[in-house]
């Protein structure tokens, strides 16, 4: 039987598809755009035609957390018999600033909440790879621009969440996974001007961190959010980590027997970024 990772163009769904083939498992993988990814399949989620032909034979499912399509996803993997899904969801689904159930993440859980099949919705929080929009600005501008430098955030290696999507798949349904939520963060809690300062400390390159008013950050950082609602809990949740130290969860060191790495280490893993 098969296992099919959706959203085949995206970082951490490079990466489990990668530690499951090496891993010697039956990999497919789909992507709405599948011409850039050797031996992928096209997948439209918004075709239920498309959507079964995807599924039929697989037996565990990676999915990224869209709800407009995850009620589509959650009943065509229960008509094609589909065994274990692993959602990639958010920390942003366990906020505790009343704001979650409107949360995209949470609301890609819900589709999924009846499922016969098993389910493990992987929590991550800031992803590192942020930063690879961060060297955009840098190479254009010098600068990076952004509001609440000083929120404290546990940012964590796409690496990471993929070898924890890889080990719950390879555990497979049955095991201690099912049903679970696993919210991850990185190893460290640090503020985003701190990571700034890394980047210059480690590539040499100088960058002048602006930090934008609430108002500022608005008019800048809005056309580039999808969903404005969602900023606006960003934002709130941003003024909140000021001298606040993230909490560190233990998620990646627990099931992958190795410690969570670090912003440091991701430099070193994305040499010439800057
Ligand atoms: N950035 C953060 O700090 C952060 C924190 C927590 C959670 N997240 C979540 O993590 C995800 C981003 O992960 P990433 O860095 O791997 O993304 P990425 O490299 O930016 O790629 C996003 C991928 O999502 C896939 N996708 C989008 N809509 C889809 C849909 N309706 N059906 C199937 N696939 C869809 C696309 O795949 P194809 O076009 O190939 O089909 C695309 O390649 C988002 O869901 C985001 O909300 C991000």
């Amino acid at each position: 039987m098969t296992i099919l990772v959706t959203g085949g163009r995206g970082k951490i769904a490079r990466a489990v598809s990668a530690g499951l083939t090496a891993a010697g498992l039956d990999v497919c993988v789909a992507s709405r755009e599948p011409a850039d990814l050797p031996g992928a399949i096209a997948l439209d989620p918004t075709d239920p035609v498309s959507l079964a032909a995807a599924l039929k034979d697989v037996s565990q499912l990676f999915l990224y957390a869209d709800p407009s399509s995850a009620t589509s996803y959650a009943e065509a993997a229960e008509a094609a018999g589909v065994k274990q899904v692993v959602l990639l969801s958010s920390l942003s689904s366990h906020a505790d600033n009343g704001k979650a159930a409107a949360d995209p993440h949470a609301q890609t859980e819900r589709a999924f909440a009846t499922a016969s099949y098993a389910t493990t919705f992987l929590q991550p929080g800031t992803f590192m790879t942020n930063a690879i929009y961060w060297s955009y600005a840098v190479r254009a501008t010098g600068q990076i621009r952004l509001p609440y430098l000083d929120a404290e955030e546990a940012p964590i290696h796409e690496q990471d969440i993929a070898d924890v999507a890889v080990q719950v798949l390879l555990d497979g349904p049955g095991a201690e996974h099912d049903g679970k939520h696993y919210p991850m963060t990185g190893p460290e809690s640090m503020t985003r001007r701190h990571q700034i300062e890394l980047i210059t400390e480690l590539t040499g390159v100088p960058i002048e961190a602006v930090d934008l008013t609430p108002d500022q950050a608005r008019v800048e950082m809005a056309s580039t959010m999808r969903n404005p609602a969602q900023f606006e809990s960003l934002m709130s949740y941003w003024a909140s980590r000021i001298g606040s130290p993230h909490p560190i969860e233990p998620t990646v060191e627990l099931l992958t027997a190795h410690p969570g790495r670090t912003f440091r280490t991701w430099l070193a893993d994305h040499p010439g970024l800057f």
